[in-house]
């Protein structure tokens, strides 16, 4: 079995982190064109830096969840049988690592990374990012950023995530609203490649009507008994 799972803010939800778009989500308090572009960066640095610094803050606090631990168990048992998981992710926080996961695909980035928008530099960060810190590489300052994608940049990692999508025989959306492409398409492209697809989310999403089957509920309880399910059918084998 290849199984493909693409996981959205609701996986973390449970962990303390703030999703997007519920009733109380960061887009609905906050403009993302004024914090979450590379216009708005280049337009108000100070500002940019101080949402993501809080958000960052957030990730270090926060622990993994009961959904994160069940799919870092899932990898294992997986491999054990000669099966693979491809997890890719669009959430910069780190629980899924956290939690054990090995292989992890970030195609919105890292927050835990910083980049040098003049040097390309990437690296691990875990402080507070402020205008006036030189970049670390080539010192030119005013220059770093979160390693994270924004409205208008490309996702990261589309050909791997394409081609793994190709192979996949089941692809699992796990809290996510499917509001934000190219992620939002993957249903779609399953679909077109006749494989099975299944919704794990807290209510229906806006691609609800896309997936053959889904599950709705808070993830932790949810994906572990999905990962349950996968575990004990492999055992019947
Ligand atoms: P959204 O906030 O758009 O959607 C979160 C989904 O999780 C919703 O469908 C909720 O119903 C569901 N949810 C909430 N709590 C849950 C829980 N406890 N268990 C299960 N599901 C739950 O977040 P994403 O779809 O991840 O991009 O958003 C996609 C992208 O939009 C993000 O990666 C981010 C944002 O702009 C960037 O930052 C580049």
């Amino acid at each position: 079995m290849n199984l493909f799972i693409l996981t959205g803010a609701g996986i973390s939800a449970e962990s303390g982190l703030g999703t997007f778009r519920d009733r109380e989500g960061l887009w609905r308090r906050f403009d993302p064109m004024r914090l979450a572009t590379p216009e708005a960066f280049a337009a108000d640095p100070d500002e940019v830096h101080a949402f993501y610094n809080l958000r960052r803050q957030g990730v270090v606090a926060a622990r993994p969840n009961a959904a994160h631990e069940a799919l870092a168990r899932l990898e294992s048992e997986l491999a054990a049988r000669g099966d693979d998981l491809f997890l890719c992710t669009q959430n910069v926080d780190d629980l899924h690592e956290r939690a054990g996961s090995g292989s992890v695909t970030h195609m919105h980035g890292k927050i835990l990374k910083s980049r040098c928008t003049a040097c390309l530099d990437t690296r691990e960060n875990r402080d507070d990012l402020v205008t006036e810190e030189p970049c670390p590489a080539c010192r030119r300052t005013g220059t770093l950023r979160p390693d994270i994608v924004w409205f208008g940049e490309m996702p990261m990692h589309l050909d791997r995530i394409g081609a793994a999508l190709d192979r996949a025989d089941l692809f699992v959306a796990i809290g996510t609203s499917g509001a934000v492409y190219p992620a939002a398409g993957f249903v779609a492209q399953a679909r077109r490649n006749g494989i099975r697809t299944l919704e794990l989310n807290l209510e229906p999403s806006d691609n609800a009507g896309s997936f053959d089957d889904a599950d709705y509920g808070p993830a932790g309880t949810i994906v572990p008994a999905f990962v349950n399910d996968i575990c004990r059918r492999g055992a019947q084998k």
